[in-house]
């Protein structure tokens, strides 16, 4: 029998942990060991304040009774049910439920186990709804630089994250990107929309005048990219990159990993722009992150295209064998219920404006360069060390550890997502111990 208690470095040495520097953390791991609302518990007993919903996903907060209550009943009354050829109502129920919350027209959902399987399967549809609709010559996917849309060869292919690239060889091919949104000579300290750069959208264009609209198959890109560091579109640019899709009969992707179900104070980053793409992609959030389950929500026409022909015929040679996995399913539908019984999208909005002046109270903090929020989105961006870029940043981390608060660093970033039932109070503590680590950190 496994000692699951003992914390001792030798017995770390199986798990090969995830975007993880394994060694450094061997040396000297962090344990948590349970949950409550907006804290961890560590191994030696601290409280550890969620700043960052774990992975951007625990949007409801940890241990909430509904879910886990619906995750008890579930595992207990069917546990697993075949994906393929036969349901189980509660997959059903839920996708109805993400159709109502998706925008207009977006009625149809495929069930996925993660953001990067979610990427992967609106991926496959693009390409195969060019297919059918005559159009197989659009074989080419458009991504962004910085982009990042999960770990598999379609997401890497189409992600613009150089070491989640570089060492995996040719990815898919046909891939082309855009440049990236960020441009702090002209945007820094932003609140919100920064207001510089919509010009960028136009660069579509000019990978169609390379390329030809006709081999162009979908656009994909994070509304707001979350793993790069937390960059905002500048105020237009969606709309545009709309436009331009519309124009070229390209699809465009949203990759709502991050933005979805109340991050941005709505239901999806699609309703805070007023910008309808054709599919989006989903995960973290629809089950709190407590199950894995992913859902790709898609435009009713594109769905529609596939139901033709002989009803004999499976329409879609794609899914996964926990596709609306019986106790993930109900994990999510707990889950939406647990934000609509708490009002938590509306309360997000409505924290945003509070969420945005306490940040930005950080511009004179130490090291501070750049400053950027969205719904309750944060980051601090700060300035690298010459010569040792994200040391200084992953000092921090370690430091608000220490100190009782959960950040996330993506390079010299501070990013930064708390559970949308954080209060102001913790706001402000989320404030004050950042900068008191950044005055701390060499
Ligand atoms: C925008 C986006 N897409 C995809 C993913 C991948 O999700 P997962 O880690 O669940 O595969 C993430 C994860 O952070 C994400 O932020």
């Amino acid at each position: 029998m496994s000692e699951t208690n003992n914390l001792a470095p030798n017995d770390l040495s199986s798990f090969w942990m995830p975007f993880t520097n394994n060694r450094q953390f061997k040396k000297n791991p962090r344990m948590f060991v349970a949950a409550k609302d907006m804290h961890f518990t560590t191994a030696d007993g601290r409280q550890v304040l969620d700043g960052t919903a774990g992975l951007w996903c625990v949007n409801a907060g940890h241990c909430r009774p509904l879910i886990t209550e619906a995750i008890q009943k579930q595992a207990a009354e069917l546990d697993y049910a075949p994906a393929f050829q036969i349901g189980h109502p509660k997959a059903f129920e839920l996708a109805n439920k993400i159709a109502e919350l998706a925008p207009e027209g977006m009625g149809h959902v495929f069930f996925t186990n993660s953001g990067s399987e979610s990427v992967e399967t609106a991926l496959k549809i693009a390409l195969a709804y060019q297919k059918i609709k005559g159009e197989g010559s659009r074989t080419r996917l458009i991504g962004r630089e910085r982009g990042y849309h999960g770990v598999n060869f379609g997401g890497i292919s189409v992600g613009g994250i150089v070491p989640n690239r570089k060492m995996f060889g040719t990815l898919l091919a046909g891939v082309d990107h855009m440049p990236h949104t960020h441009l702090p000579e002209k945007n820094s300290f932003s609140k919100g929309e920064p207001q510089h750069g919509a010009y960028l959208a136009d660069e579509l264009e000019k990978i169609v005048a390379l390329h030809d609209a006709s081999t162009i198959a979908a656009v994909i890109v994070e509304p707001v990219a979350g793993s790069t560091g937390v960059l905002i579109p500048p105020k237009g640019y969606l709309q545009k990159l709309r436009n331009i899709c519309d124009k070229h009969g390209i699809l465009l992707i949203f990759d709502e990993v991050i933005t979805g179900f109340g991050r941005m104070g709505c239901n999806f980053a699609a309703d805070y722009y007023g910008v309808k793409p054709d599919i989006i992609t989903t995960a973290k959030g629809l089950t709190n992150g407590v199950v894995p389950m992913g859902a790709v929500i898609v435009r009713d026409e594109i769905h529609d295209a596939f139901m033709t022909g002989s009803e004999e015929v499976i329409e879609l040679f794609h899914g996964y064998t926990y596709s609306g996995n019986p106790i993930a399913a109900a994990a999510g539908l707990a889950t939406l219920e647990t934000y609509k019984q708490d009002g938590l999208f509306e309360r997000a909005n409505d924290l945003a404006p509070y969420w945005e002046d306490a940040l930005h109270s950080l511009k004179d903090a130490k090291y501070v360069i750049d400053v950027r929020n969205i719904g309750l989105i944060g980051a601090i961006e700060i300035e690298p060390i010459a010569g040792a870029p994200t040391k200084r940043a992953f000092s921090a981390f370690i430091k608000a550890y220490e100190k009782g608060l959960l950040i996330r660093t993506t390079g010299d970033i501070i990013a930064l997502s708390p559970p949308l039932m954080v209060s102001k109070s913790q706001i402000d503590e989320i404030v004050d111990t950042i900068r008191e680590t950044l005055n701390e950190v060499d």
